[in-house]
């Protein structure tokens, strides 16, 4: 089996940059990691990147396009197929985006369209909604926009701060990332019209309230003697 080979751009903790090496560490899944590129040096995720010995570079961001070309250079080096951003906080040369349109994914913690850009659980709790999560979509020029390829939801909660809001979502983007790009690096997703197809998708059988209702008292009938 070949194996779809990554690059991941982060910009800090690099948690979801673990579970996609976790997933990869899995000989069966069917993409790898080749390539990790951080535009701050002192990234923690690039640090952990070296460990797990992958090839981890920082390249200093001082111009968008000159980030770009080396960015390039890298890719094309390792002969990446997917880049995955995973926490990558810059904007990206538009004409870099277009080079890697459909090929370029990442993952933003809200249900999108809602709530793109900075701070997105702080926006989500400002905003009242009772469910949020998190989206991996295939990245545009413009910031977190592009067609969606998986959603994760999580229901907010009267007592949740940003801290505890963004715990919820993260954990659930630690599922989400490592099986969207699997489906991607099994050649089951495609963008037709704007909108991602997947081949056998299946939808969860869910629906949910929130506030939930209230669990059901036992009847007296039910409970009653005789019956
Ligand atoms: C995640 O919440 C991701 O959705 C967003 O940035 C955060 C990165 O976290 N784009 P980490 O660096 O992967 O831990």
């Amino acid at each position: 089996m070949s194996r779809l080979k990554l690059g991941v751009l982060l910009s800090g903790r690099g948690s979801n940059l673990r579970v996609l090496i976790a997933a990869a560490n899995d000989p069966a899944y069917p993409a790898k990691i080749v390539s990790v590129i951080s535009d701050r040096p002192e990234a923690p995720g690039l640090a952990y990147a070296r460990t797990a010995r992958l090839p981890a570079v920082a390249i200093p961001h001082r111009d968008r396009v000159f980030f770009a070309a080396e960015v390039a250079g890298l890719l094309r080096e390792h002969r990446v197929e997917l880049v995955c951003l995973a926490g990558f906080m810059r904007i990206l040369d538009a004409a870099f985006v277009e080079s890697w349109r459909d090929r370029m994914v990442n993952i933003h913690p809200s249900l999108l369209p809602a709530f793109p850009g900075l701070h997105p659980q702080r926006q989500a709790l400002a905003a009242g909604v009772r469910f949020t999560g998190c989206t991996v979509h295939f990245v545009r020029p413009e910031v977190d926009a592009g067609p969606i390829i998986a959603q994760a939801i999580v229901a907010t909660r009267p007592d949740d701060d940003e801290a505890s809001l963004s715990a919820r979502i993260l954990r659930i983007e630690h599922r989400l990332y490592p099986l969207t790009v699997r489906l991607i690096a099994e050649g089951r997703v495609r963008v037709v019209a704007h909108k991602v197809e997947i081949d056998g998708w299946q939808a969860p059988k869910i629906s949910a309230l929130n506030p939930r209702e209230p669990r059901r008292m036992p009847s007296a009938r039910v409970v009653g003697v005789g019956l």
